[in-house]
């Protein structure tokens, strides 16, 4: 029987970050126009189980293409990283990273496993739970934002990085290509990144997967205001705006926005601002950009990375990479 380890848990965000970082990305965001709100402020608790819920609709087919996708081929994956570190960013529960905390264990290869998330309690939770399912894995969590902390991750043996989810299609295409460059920074030769991307499809499936039908979605883009009216006394009234999700299909990804559909002045004491939002006005809160194949190989090559393999899930719906660091 191998003893379970403890996990340890560093917190490399400052104890009022969320504070703070509010005020200026509020400022910042819906103090110019067009409005706009950075899209971490989704994810607070009520946000993060929301976004659990979403990956249970059967509109939101990702999860479980991503999902199929690790569950039959993490041996191979496992195999062609020759990791011994996994380190996960924007982890959240970790669910389907277990399909390869399986397979790396099985060959005997995993010693460490470092989810990165700001989630604070999702983050804790998962890294507690994993510790016990896994006894012999070293889990190192770390509540960060990985737009910032890449250059802090955990050093030492064979690494990948697992960057699942579609997350990455959330990052503006500067973003993408900052946070792309700072990872290949961070990594040695031998290294490597494991990738999740949607693909783009037909306009229809991409729609209804941000615009279920039971409303889950609008709720969670909705809590985004939820969380303003609560860290800083704002007074937005829900029920003014109506969730707008489109496909943009010029950029490639779906634009998900709140439009005030009356026009009304917004107080955000903790910010020192008030907001006059016309008729109609729209608030920018997330993107989730569509990829294909080719172009994901480009990116990472542009920045030091080459593809090993990638992928598919059935329908090609979505697709996983892996590439290594050169
Ligand atoms: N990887 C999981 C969760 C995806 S949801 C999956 O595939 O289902 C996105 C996750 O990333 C959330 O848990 C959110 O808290 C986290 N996240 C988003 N932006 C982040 C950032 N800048 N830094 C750290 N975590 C972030
Ligand atoms: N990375 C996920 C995606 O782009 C995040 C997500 C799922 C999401 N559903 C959402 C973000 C709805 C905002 C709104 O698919």
């Amino acid at each position: 029987m191998t003893d379970i380890k403890k996990p340890i848990v560093s917190v490399l965000l400052e104890p009022n970050w969320a504070a703070s970082s509010l005020v200026v990305d509020v400022r910042r965001g819906l103090g110019s126009i067009p409005r706009s709100l950075p899209p971490k402020w989704l994810y607070d608790d009520r946000g993060s189980a929301l976004f659990e819920e979403i990956t249970r609709l059967p509109e939101y087919y990702p999860t479980e293409c991503e999902r199929a996708i690790l569950r039959d081929n993490g041996d191979e994956i496992a195999l062609l990283s020759g990791a011994s570190t996994i380190i996960e960013l924007g982890s959240g529960t970790s669910d389907k990273t277990r399909s390869l905390l399986d397979a790396f264990t099985a060959t005997g290869q995993l010693e460490r496993f470092a989810p990165v998330d700001f989630s604070e309690s999702t983050l804790r939770a998962a890294a507690a739970e994993i510790a016990v399912a896994y006894p012999g894995v070293q889990v190192e969590a770390m509540v960060g934002d990985f737009t910032l902390h890449v250059p802090h991750l955990p050093q030492g043996g064979t690494r990948m990085v697992a960057f699942l989810g579609g997350t990455i299609g959330n990052l503006y295409v500067e973003e993408r290509g900052a946070f792309l460059g700072a990872l290949a920074d961070s990594l040695a030769p031998g290294d490597s990144l494991l990738l999740g991307t949607d693909l783009v499809k037909d306009a229809d499936r991409l729609i209804a997967a941000y615009d279920d039908s039971r409303g889950i979605t609008a709720e969670f883009v909705m809590n985004s205001l939820h969380v303003l009216n609560r860290e800083l006394g704002a007074d937005f009234d829900l029920s003014a705006f109506t969730y707008v999700p489109f496909w943009d299909s010029r950029m490639e990804r779906m634009d998900l926005r709140l439009r005030s559909e009356v026009p009304q002045r917004v107080n955000i004491p903790g910010a020192s601002i008030d907001l006059d939002l016309a008729s109609g006005e729209e608030i920018r809160i997330e993107i989730s950009t569509k990829f294909r194949t080719d172009g994901i190989a480009q990116e990472l090559s542009a920045v030091g990375f080459s593809v090993t393999k990638t992928w598919f899930d059935q329908d090609s719906d979505f697709a996983v990479t892996l590439a290594h660091r050169v």
